[in-house]
Parts: C-alpha cells; structure tokens; sequence
C-alpha cells in the first residue's frame, strides 16, 4: 500500500491539496471574525472623495457558509478517491481497477459467444449475422483507426472492401494477417536507378495500369522493371502476396495512384506495417474479425 508521501512528487501533491485547504480555512475563519454588521464598524482608514470610506464589515454568513460547505465537500472526496497523490484512499477506486472490472465483466459475458464461433470455419462464421454485428463492433473499436470505419482505407492503409490483397485474401491469409501481423517492405531505389530511372520505371507502371503514359520512357522502364521489381511485384507486376508485393496493374493503389506518388514510392520506397493483435485481442476475437473482414469483400 503507497504511503500519502512515497516520493517528492507525491509529498508536494500531498502539501499543495491539503495544505491548501488549511489556508483557505484559516483564511476564511480570520475573515469571519469581524465584528457583527453594523454596530461600531472599523474604519480600514481609506477614505475617498471626502465622506466615501471603507469599512471592515464582515463577510455575510450565507456566503462564508459556502465557503465552508465547498471545503467540507473537498475533504469528504479527498477521503473517498484519490486526489492526494497516488494514495488509492478509502474507496479504493482507480481507474485501471474499473476498467479491468468491466473487462472481466465482458468477457464473462462475451466469452462464450465468441469461443463458439471459434470452433466453426471462418468462411462459415462470415455468413452469420450475428457473428458479423459484434464482427463490426470489434472492428470499429480496434481496426477503424487505421482502415475507416467502413474498411475502405486511408493512404498507407489498404482498403479491406475491394478484393485485392497484399497478403492473401483467403480466411486463414486475413486471420495470419490480423493476428500475426504484416510488413510491407518497399525498398528506395532513387539511388540505385537515379532521377531518369524513377521516372522511366514510374511512365511503365503508369502504362501497366492503361493510364496515359510516354512510350520512349515507358519502354526504358520496362527493362529496369524485369531486372529490378518482378521478385516483389510478381510477373508483369501481377503482385506477390507471399512478399506482400502490390498488384502494379489494377489501378488500386496503396499510397495514390499520381505519377508524383507513384514515383515517391519507387525512388524512397515504403514501408507499410500491420501491427500484430494475437497477444492484445486473443484468438477468438481474430477469429471473428477475420470472418467479418472476410464478408466485406465478398458482397
Ligand atoms: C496502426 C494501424 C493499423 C491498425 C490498428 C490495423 N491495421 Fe490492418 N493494416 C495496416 C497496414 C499499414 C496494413 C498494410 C501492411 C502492408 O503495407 O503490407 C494493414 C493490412 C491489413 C490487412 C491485409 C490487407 C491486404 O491487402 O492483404 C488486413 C486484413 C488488416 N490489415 C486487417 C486489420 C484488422 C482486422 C484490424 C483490427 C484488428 C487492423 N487491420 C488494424 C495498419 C493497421
Ligand atoms: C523487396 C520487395 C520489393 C521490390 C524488389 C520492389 N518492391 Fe515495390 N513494393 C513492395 C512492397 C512490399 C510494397 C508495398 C509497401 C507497403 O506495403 O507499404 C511496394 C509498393 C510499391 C509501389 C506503391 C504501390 C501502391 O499501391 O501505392 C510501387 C509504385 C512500387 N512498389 C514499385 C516498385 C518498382 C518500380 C520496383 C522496382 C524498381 C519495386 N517496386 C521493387 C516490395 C517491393
């Protein structure tokens, strides 16, 4: 159990509440102490204006009874939850005690419920309305950050709608990717083909994708692009999900689909990350995530 003054941080916490307090009683009591209203007031010897003077006439009982109840109210709070310090006090409240309470509330509630869609197939899961609602909300909660909250993406995020995949769209590929987590590794090649090589190896992508592009460039590229990128990006540059290495052919694009983007990906490269959630959400609610990323691109 902490002490009111374990370490230099909590003692001037300590000193500063309940000291504060004491000077404010002090200092309202000594304010109170005037004589009563009215008979033989005190002169404060300040006089303005020939017959303007200032008196020290008590403050009225109502309201020094405010001061009183407001400072009464602090002491019973500070008694009850922390205030003074780190002291956890007579409740014992504390916010990381509430929240692993609720936890375990939910996960009495929820456990079972989602331990039986563990035992079924994620394809099979992916089919239940049920499932796909709390699926959502599981969603919402842990993935929308990063992917919307509808799943369509942001820069550097893919969208999770449109069947394409870095990773595999399978059930077990989404479940890995959700679980294990993903890197995507795009190295920097500015410097390897230089400023004529970048732009050469961004009109060939452009033309892989039937967007407007210079041929002359386009077919410089092309060579650099067997040589340098088919490891990665597949034949053609059809994509390799093995290495999480975009499709360069259908337009959908991870970071933008502008020459200007295109060509800042190839010359400093990218690296997108997917952190992983095995140990964070546990397997059971993977599961149902990866079932419910699995519908989405399915309708
Ligand atoms: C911190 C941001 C972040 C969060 C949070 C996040 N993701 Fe991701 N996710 C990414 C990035 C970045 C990628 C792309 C990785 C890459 O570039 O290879 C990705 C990739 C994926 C993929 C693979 C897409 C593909 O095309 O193969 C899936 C599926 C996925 N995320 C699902 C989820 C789910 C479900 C959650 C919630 C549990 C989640 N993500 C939470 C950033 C995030
Ligand atoms: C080591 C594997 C690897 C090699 C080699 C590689 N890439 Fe990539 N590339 C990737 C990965 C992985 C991504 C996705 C980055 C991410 O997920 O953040 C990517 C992304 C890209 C993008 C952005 C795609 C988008 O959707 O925005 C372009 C363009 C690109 N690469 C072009 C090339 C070109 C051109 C070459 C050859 C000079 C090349 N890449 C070589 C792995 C590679």
């Amino acid at each position: 159990m902490t002490s009111f003054t374990d370490g230099i941080w909590n003692m001037v916490i300590f000193v500063g509440t309940v000291g504060g307090i004491i000077v404010l009683y002090v200092f309202v009591k000594n304010y109170s102490a005037g004589r009563p209203a009215g008979e033989g007031v005190q002169s404060m010897g300040h006089k303005w204006d020939g017959d303007l003077e200032e008196l020290n006439n008590p403050l009225p009982r109502w309201w020094l009874n405010m001061f009183y109840i407001t400072m009464i109210w602090g002491v019973i709070y500070l008694l009850l939850y922390p205030g003074v310090g780190t002291h956890p006090m007579l409740l014992g409240w504390s916010q990381v005690k509430q929240y692993d309470e609720q936890m375990a509330a939910a996960e009495e509630r929820y456990g079972p419920i989602f331990e039986q869609f563990m035992n079924e197939d994620i394809a099979v899961v992916a089919r239940s309305s049920d499932a796909l609602k709390i699926g959502r909300r599981l969603f919402v909660n842990y993935c929308a950050g990063c992917h919307g909250s509808d799943a369509g993406g942001n820069p550097g995020f893919p969208n999770l709608r449109d069947n394409d995949w870095l990773h595999g769209g399978t059930p077990e590929a989404i479940k890995t990717t959700i679980m294990d987590g993903r890197n995507g590794v795009m190295p920097n090649w500015g410097e390897a083909v230089g400023e004529e090589g970048v732009k050469n190896l961004t009109q060939y992508v452009l033309s892989l994708n039937g967007r407007d592009f210079d041929g002359a460039a386009a077919s410089a590229g092309e060579k650099t692009f067997n040589a340098l990128c088919t490891s990665c990006h597949g034949k053609d540059g059809a994509g390799n999900p093995q290495l999480g290495g975009p499709d360069l052919t259908n337009n959908i694009w991870l970071y933008g689909g502008s020459p200007k983007s295109i060509a800042a990906s190839i010359a400093n490269g990218r690296k997108g990350e997917m952190p992983p959630h095995a140990d964070f959400l546990g397997e059971a609610k993977s599961h149902l995530l990866a079932a419910y990323v699995f519908s989405l691109s399915k309708r």
